[in-house]
């Protein structure tokens, strides 16, 4: 663990470094949980964005695209039950004045729990060597089976008390399982309390009676006060997904782990209406269909799980998580959720005005139920960089950095090298940069050794360097650097634009979802 820690304090040191991601307002000191991402950063996030656009949009013709606004009619959010219900418990420690939130501390405590016995099924795995079966340690061994009782206790008080959001109950939790304050090291805690997670603003002047919005909390409702005029519109018939992405803002109490946990982030949603009583169906569909996604990327597919929710959003009828293997363990990427038919509900309800789709095969008119799939751009940029970043040992005991992006979401295809900066070599470099520019993001560098180049396109992950030497101009051939194999092979400049358009392309990578 404090292996993989080290890991990713190198990833965020990386992110830095190399213009990936910064601390927003950094010479102001940073504003804690928002990022800005660099140059190369916003060309990864524009094509992890275009992956995930073109998988809605393009392969499903009964998906479309909406680009809604940030700010809406305050009452969306009454309908939606944000006003009420977007809510995190926290609790305060008195004496480091710390504000945590009271189901974080004790989903830690669990995974203490999980911790300890998977330390008892390490030992004696090292121990018992190929013999071992941990099926039956894990169902005979006296520590595992005490831990494992903690759990089960522990988890059912927790489920009781999140379902029915009772904080006292919550705060006795957290004083019967001792859990401390990791600053302080004490017990001393306030009572548990709701906080609502929508930062709100002002507008139009107080002298006309300012109106009370908030910065939304999630892109969804966008698609479901728009969902009438897109059906009418583009003449869909159910069922039909409606695909957005965007911008969404949360006041996080606990804000930490990087671009995980942010206040303000981007979110890619896509919300698919179907028939009433349909609805489980298409939620397997999707949970399958967005695994594949994922998988698609070739970040390993041992690193994903799904993880089903017990306590369901107060809009669910099934839910369930894509967990991606962070350095920090398996964390939440992507959430798919049966929606049911609650928020156009509401919203026909709030509104006033009917949202009820005609349904031409049957006849009649009903409120359609959604299935959601919501994922974040900025835990999947973080799931991506964390799978691709290694530090290579090389043969000759050097070490390399390298980040294994999938050639199509790299943000450089190309660098242009120039063996030495005279004798007509950058010149050459120029032409071919200018011919391959339209086609694909090329970088030109003719600073230091050609060995030093490719470390620093390694290092942000372009799948392919060229080289312009003495004999290009003779032969007009290059040397075609592999980012991956480090491969040298020559090829002819006249077939560079075929070739690296083809291994950048996201069509394959699209077509592995078929
Ligand atoms: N519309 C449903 C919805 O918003 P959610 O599970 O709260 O569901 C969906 O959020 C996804 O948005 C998460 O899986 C995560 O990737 C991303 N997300 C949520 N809160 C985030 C935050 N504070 N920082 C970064 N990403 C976040």
């Amino acid at each position: 663990m404090a292996q993989q820690e080290d890991v990713f304090k190198k990833l965020v040191s990386h992110c830095k470094e190399y213009g990936f991601v910064f601390p927003s307002s950094e010479i102001y000191d940073g504003l804690a949980a928002v990022y800005d991402y660099g140059q190369l950063g916003v060309e990864l996030k524009n094509n992890i964005k275009k992956y995930w656009w073109d998988s809605m949009t393009l392969m499903h013709e009964n998906i479309v695209g909406i680009d809604s606004a940030i700010f809406m009619h305050p009452t969306i959010w009454k309908a939606s039950g944000h006003v009420d219900a977007f809510n995190d418990p926290l609790i305060d420690n008195r004496d480091s004045k710390k504000r945590y939130r009271a189901d974080v501390l004790i989903e830690e405590q669990l995974a203490k729990y999980e911790e300890k016995m998977n330390k008892e099924v390490e030992k004696a795995a090292k121990r018992f060597g190929e013999a071992f079966d941990e099926a039956q340690f894990r169902a005979t061994n006296g520590r595992v089976l005490e831990y494992q009782a903690k759990w089960d206790a522990l988890h059912q008080r927790f489920s009781d008390a999140m379902n029915a959001m009772d904080l006292e109950a919550l705060k006795q939790i957290i004083l019967d399982e001792n859990i401390v304050c990791p600053i302080s090291g004490t017990r001393n805690w306030t009572d548990v309390r709701q906080f609502n997670l929508m930062f709100s603003t002002e507008m139009g002047s107080t002298a006309d009676g300012a109106m009370k919005i908030y910065l939304r909390p999630e892109t969804a409702q966008g698609i479901f006060v728009n969902y009438l005029n897109v059906q009418k519109t583009g003449r869909m018939k159910l069922p039909f997904g409606i695909a957005q992405i965007g911008k969404a803002f949360r006041n996080e109490i606990v804000a930490r782990q990087f671009i995980f946990r942010m206040r303000e982030f981007e979110q890619m949603e896509m919300q698919f209406f179907v028939k009433p009583g349909t609805e489980l169906e298409w939620f397997e569909k999707w949970k399958e269909t967005r695994l594949k996604w994922h998988k698609a990327l070739g970040l390993g597919d041992e690193k994903y799980r799904y993880h089903d929710h017990e306590k369901l959003a107060h809009y669910a009828n099934a839910a369930t998580d894509i967990e991606f293997q962070m350095p920090f363990g398996f964390k939440e990427v992507e959430g798919i959720h049966s929606r049911t038919n609650f928020d156009l509900s509401n919203h026909e309800k709030y509104s006033g005005k009917s949202i009820k789709y005609f349904d031409p095969e049957s006849n009649e008119s009903y409120v359609p139920y959604v299935i959601e799939t919501s994922i974040g751009v900025d835990r999947t940029f973080l799931s991506i960089l964390a799978g691709c970043f290694e530090e290579e040992k090389l043969e000759n005991g050097e070490t390399r950095v390298v980040l294994h992006l999938p050639a199509c979401l790299a943000p450089v295809k190309l660098a242009v090298l120039p063996l030495v900066k005279k004798d007509g070599l950058p010149e050459k470099a120029r032409e071919i940069m200018d011919d391959l520019k339209f086609n694909f993001k090329c970088q030109y560098d003719e600073k230091d050794s050609i060995g030093k180049r490719y470390r620093r396109q390694d290092a942000i992950g372009t799948p392919f360097c060229v080289t312009i030497d003495h004999e290009t101009l003779n032969d007009n051939c290059v040397t075609l650097r592999n980012r991956d194999t480090m491969q040298q092979e020559r090829i002819a400049i006249a077939d560079l634009k075929d070739y690296i358009s083809k291994a950048v392309s996201m069509t394959e990578l699209l077509k592995k979802q078929r």
